[in-house]
Formats: structure tokens, sequence, C-alpha cells
């Protein structure tokens, strides 16, 4: 089974360290690290982890592609980005350890033209020949319309093969209010209530939403609430994973390596329980380390085991 991942609006992470800081003031900083980052570039990377055969797609700056080209380099990931003129943007990340804080800069990034889209068709067209899941996910780059996963998605589902989505704002809403829904859909509890415009407060009304969704034709739906975990419905299953207490390292990526364990499981045929239970040892695995890397399998299977998975039309509310 091959997997492409595409990333629409990818993101070269700065992260400085700069223990103290004061904005608005001349600071020193510790040091800095460039690294590839966006949700594709990081599900690309926890798969080829897991073992997969993996493609990665999307559009690149071709000012500053180095980064991404050695992370897939070393990762064994193919690199099938479309290089648009202009510099991949960077998000500039500034830590400050002692006071435990971290402060985001996010850029707009570039803005693609319609040559840009057609080439990025003609490669997912190229790239559903002989790959069986395609996993969309992160925003959408500035200017482009906003149903484009709406559009990619239909394409996808037409030529036979197995679509994932993750985003989030309009986009998500585009997506969820489509004729043809994604196949696999992971949602964070704060996406889903914006998308779907309701105020989702008990474990049962998520369940009711993610129900809906199932209705519409999406196989399945993982809504993932943080430390909470995540709740997982299919057409004849629902189960809610609660994750053991972790060291969390850094809880950039969770949900991208939960869609990576959802995909990863999928290809094995696991079931919900199962499933729900990998699916969280990746997130469980990305939270305890820095940067999109799975630990060995050992430990993964140590995490799956931790995980507390009960039938979610039977599962506490808390
Ligand atoms: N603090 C935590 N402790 C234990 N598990 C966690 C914690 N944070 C996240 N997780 C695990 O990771 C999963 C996904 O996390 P979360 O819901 O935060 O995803 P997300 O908001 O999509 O993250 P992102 O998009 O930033 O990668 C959760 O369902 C849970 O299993
Ligand atoms: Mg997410």
């Amino acid at each position: 089974m091959k997997v492409a991942t595409v990333t629409l609006n990818p993101a070269l992470d700065l992260t400085i360290r700069a223990d103290g800081w004061r904005q608005g003031d001349v600071n020193t900083a510790q040091g800095a690290q460039f690294d590839a980052g966006g949700k594709g570039v990081n599900v690309a990377s926890f798969l080829a982890d897991a073992g997969m055969t993996v493609t990665a797609t999307g559009l690149l700056g071709a000012d500053n592609p180095e980064r991404f080209e050695a992370l897939l380099r070393d990762k064994g990931v193919r690199d099938a980005f479309i290089r648009v003129p202009g510099a991949t943007r960077i998000g500039v990340k500034v830590v400050d350890e002692l006071a435990q804080e971290t402060t985001d800069l996010n850029l707009p990034g570039l803005t693609p033209n319609n040559e840009h889209l057609q080439a990025l068709q003609g490669t997912l067209d190229a790239l559903a020949e002989d790959h069986d899941v395609f996993v969309l996910a992160g925003s959408l780059p500035p200017g482009a319309p906003q149903d484009l996963y709406v559009q990619l998605t239909a394409r996808l589902r037409a030529a036979g093969r197995t679509v994932a989505l993750d985003t989030s704002g309009a986009a998500l809403r585009a997506a969820l209010q489509a004729g043809a829904l994604p196949h696999l859909l992971k949602p964070n509890i704060h996406e889903l209530k914006f998308a779907l415009d309701r105020n989702l407060v008990s474990d049962a009304d998520l369940l009711a939403a993610a129900r809906t969704l199932i209705a519409r034709g999406a196989e399945l739906v993982a809504v993932s609430m943080g430390e909470r975990g995540a709740l997982l419905v299919t057409a004849a299953e629902a189960v809610m994973a609660r994750p053991p207490r972790v060291a969390v390292k850094s809880t950039v990526g969770a949900g991208d390596a939960m869609l990576s364990g959802l995909v990863n499981a999928r290809a094995r045929a696991l079931t919900l329980h199962d499933t729900a239970r990998a699916a969280t040892s990746f997130s469980l695995g990305a939270i305890t380390r820095v940067g999109a890397h799975l630990p060995d399998p050992e430990t993964l299977t140590a995490f799956a085991r931790q995980v507390d998975v009960r039938n979610a039309d039977h599962a506490q509310e808390v």
C-alpha cells in the first residue's frame, strides 16, 4: 500500500530559544534551529517511521527547499512537491524555557497561481494511478479557493482512492458540507465545533455530530480532545480512547501523529478498538519527544497497552 500526503501550505519552522526574553526589548537568544514543518510533512515523516511507503506532494517555495529535501531524503519519502517561485513561509517559535512559554508568529505563506494549482492537480492524477491513500492536511494557501479540498476529494474519490482530511476553519466547513465527504476525518473538538457551527458540550453531543458525518459518507471520524483523548466513530461502532498521563516534551504534531496512526491502522485492517490504541500510541510517541518522529516499535506497543479504550455508548462522561 502506498500513501501520498498533500501539504499545500507548508512552513519552515524557526525555533528560537530565548530564556527570559521581553517583548519590545533587546534580547539575547541561546540558539536557533530550522525544521521542515506542515501537517502533511509531519504525517509523511510519521508514516515513514512506521515503515510505510510514502510520497509527499504539495507546494514548496523554490528558494528554501533544503530542510524539506533533507527530511524527506532521511526518511525515505519520495519528494513530489511542486516548486513555486519564492520562499516557503517561516513559522517563528520563540521558546522561553524559564517561563515555560512559547510564542508563535505564523506568516501567511506563498500565494499559488492557477498554473501551480493545475500542476498540483496533474501530480495528484499521476499519483492516483498507484497510491491507495491520500492524506490532505493543513491550511490552504492564501488565495486558494476555500473549496479546494472539496474539489481534490471529489476527484480522488472518483479515481477510487481513499481520502483522509485534517484541516480547520472555512476549509473544513466547506469539506463537511460537500456532497462527497473524505473517508477519514480527524478534526480536534474546536475545529469540529467551528466547522459545524454547533456547541458540542457532552460526549453524547460529539458522538451525535460524528454520526451525522458517518451518515453522509465518512467511514471513520476521529475527534481528538488533547489530553482527554479521542472519540472514534464508524457506521458500526464508537469508542472513546483515553491516553495515560505522560511526560510531555512538545504537543506540536500530536494530532498529525494520531492521523498517521489512523491511516496506518486502517492499512493493517485493525479493529476499531485496536485502531484507537494504535492511533493514540502514535500521539503519545510524538508528544514524548521533540519533532515529528516515532519511537521504536516496543515503546509504541507499550503506550498502546496503556490506552483506556471503551465503547463510547457506555463510556463515562468526564
Ligand atoms: N497532554 C497530553 N497527554 C496525553 N495525550 C495527549 C496530550 N495531548 C494530546 N494527546 C494525544 O494526542 C491526541 C491528539 O491531540 P490533539 O487533540 O491535541 O490534536 P490536535 O489539536 O489536532 O493537534 P495538532 O493539530 O496541533 O497536531 C489526543 O487524542 C491524545 O490521544
Ligand atoms: Mg490538528
